[in-house]
């Protein structure tokens, strides 16, 4: 006598079927719902929490003790912004120095230290800043501008400063950001660079 094969019917295989797509469809739902609210998280994250301490970078500037007091070097940043670095005392930290952008906040020109007056100058309008960049004469002056300051570190002697990554050009990426030492920035550096200056002698700009 032969054993028949045993063929299961619709009533045996069905609770399985249901028992399986009820466990996948809980699935996918719970992974749309991570996914959603992963990604409404992210994107909540980035305007709760806008710069995040990996977002901005340490890029070197100089040995400290290269800085005397009352030097001054031009720093070019990742993304082409040029930073005056200025020695401005000698307690031996990081509160000795100080970086301010090199643009004049009125018409662009660069700013440069002058250590005998104790004051960033701008020539193209007499513009004047106090050692902590606030503007003191000239347009800046005058408007109450100021030169926008970035923070510094001084790590095992050498001194460092911080970039937000979202000054860095697009082309330039975390990892092949670099700054540098430079002897002086392009752009304007005298009087008579607008045409309402360029035809005043240049004693007249002088106070
Ligand atoms: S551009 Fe500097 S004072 Fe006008």
């Amino acid at each position: 006598m032969t054993a028949s094969k045993h063929e299961p019917d619709d009533s045996e295989t069905q609770p399985e079927r249901r028992k399986f797509l009820t466990t996948a469809s809980t699935v996918a739902m719970g992974a749309g719902l991570a996914g959603g609210y992963g990604a409404f998280g992210a994107i909540a994250g980035r305007f709760l929490y806008p710069a995040r301490p990996d977002d901005r970078l340490w890029q070197f500037v100089i040995e400290a003790d290269r800085l005397g007091l009352g030097d001054s070097v031009l720093y070019r940043g990742p993304s082409g912004e040029t930073i005056n670095v200025t020695r401005q005392a000698e307690a031996g930290d990081v509160s000795d120095f100080i970086a301010l952008s090199s643009t004049c906040p009125h018409l662009g020109c660069q700013v440069h230290w002058e250590g005998q007056n104790n004051r960033y100058f701008c020539p193209c309008h007499n513009g004047t800043f106090d050692p902590a960049g606030v503007g003191t004469g000239g347009p800046p002056g005058d408007s109450g501008m100021s030169l926008p300051r970035y923070p510094l570190r001084v790590d095992s002697g050498l001194l460092f400063i911080e970039v937000p990554e979202s000054q860095l050009a697009d082309a330039t990426s975390r990892e092949t950001a670099t700054g540098e030492v430079i002897e002086r920035a392009p752009g304007i550096h005298a009087p008579g660079h607008d045409p309402c200056l360029a035809c005043r002698p240049t004693d007249d700009l002088k106070t």
